[in-house]
């Protein structure tokens, strides 16, 4: 089946039509940057955009950077609060006239690590963690996914855990590789402890930077890259939108 897979995040909006059979993507990666907070005007035009770039009619996948319960929009940690309780697969299907389903950023792309990419076949407890904006993560035990865990909410000093170790935070703090490391071994010691993972995938952009900071991390679980990188919340999106 082909399905266009749009990943939201809070520095852009990025979609390709997806091969959700083999996860192959069917056309380069179109990317539309925004700002953090997003108003829902931008972000749905930014939807629109990559729809019309494709010329797409098809279903349409949407990962989003919050909890997502029957489409229906919940807390949201870094787009902007104007996105709360909205109706998201009502306002995506309004805006672009293709079927719209959604699901939880994160979540979408521990689905395509698990059936593409280094979760395959796994059926120990699994934890996706994409450090970026935020933390973002997805749970499974089994293969099965538990939705809409944000293990980057755990609290810490006061704030939620992904303001001091998301990638977003190493920037801002301007830290080295190491002293960031040494920030995300305080959040994996944390996960660790409360839900015990035989495997930690690890997603996002600094996936790719892998061999500048793994090297400095401590945990029981054996860490790895995501294999699909940063496509996977496209293509996770797209087996969303089945
Ligand atoms: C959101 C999550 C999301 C993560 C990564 C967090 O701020 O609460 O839902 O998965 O950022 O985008």
């Amino acid at each position: 089946m082909k399905v266009l897979g749009i990943d939201i995040g809070g520095s852009a909006f990025k979609g390709a039509p997806v091969d959700t059979k083999t996860g192959r993507l069917l056309a380069e990666r179109h990317r539309v940057e925004i700002d953090s907070p997003c108003s829902i005007k931008t972000g749905v035009a930014a939807v629109r955009e990559i729809v019309r770039h494709f010329n797409w009619q098809g279903p349409v996948g949407i990962g989003f950077p919050a909890i997502i319960k029957n489409g229906k929009i919940g807390e949201v940690g870094n787009l902007g609060h104007c996105w709360e309780q909205q109706n998201g697969t009502a306002l995506f299907k309004r805006a672009t006239g293709c079927p719209v389903k959604m699901i939880n950023d994160a979540d979408a792309a521990g689905l395509a690590e698990m059936k593409f990419g280094v979760g395959r076949g796994r059926l120990d407890t699994v934890v996706l963690l994409t450090f970026g904006t935020g933390i973002g993560s997805a749970l499974f035990f089994h293969g099965q996914l538990f939705p809409n865990a944000e293990l980057g909410h755990i609290p810490w000093k006061g704030k939620p855990f992904e303001r001091f170790a998301s990638a977003a935070a190493r920037k801002r703090a301007r830290l080295e590789w190491n002293q960031w490391a040494e920030r995300v071994n305080v959040y994996l010691g944390v996960v660790e402890r409360l839900v015990s993972p035989e495997l930690i995938i690890v997603g996002g952009g600094v996936s790719k930077k892998s061999d500048l900071w793994f090297k400095y991390l401590k945990t029981n679980a054996k860490v790895v890259p995501a294999k699909l990188h940063n496509d996977a919340g496209i293509v996770g999106a797209a087996l969303a939108g089945e």
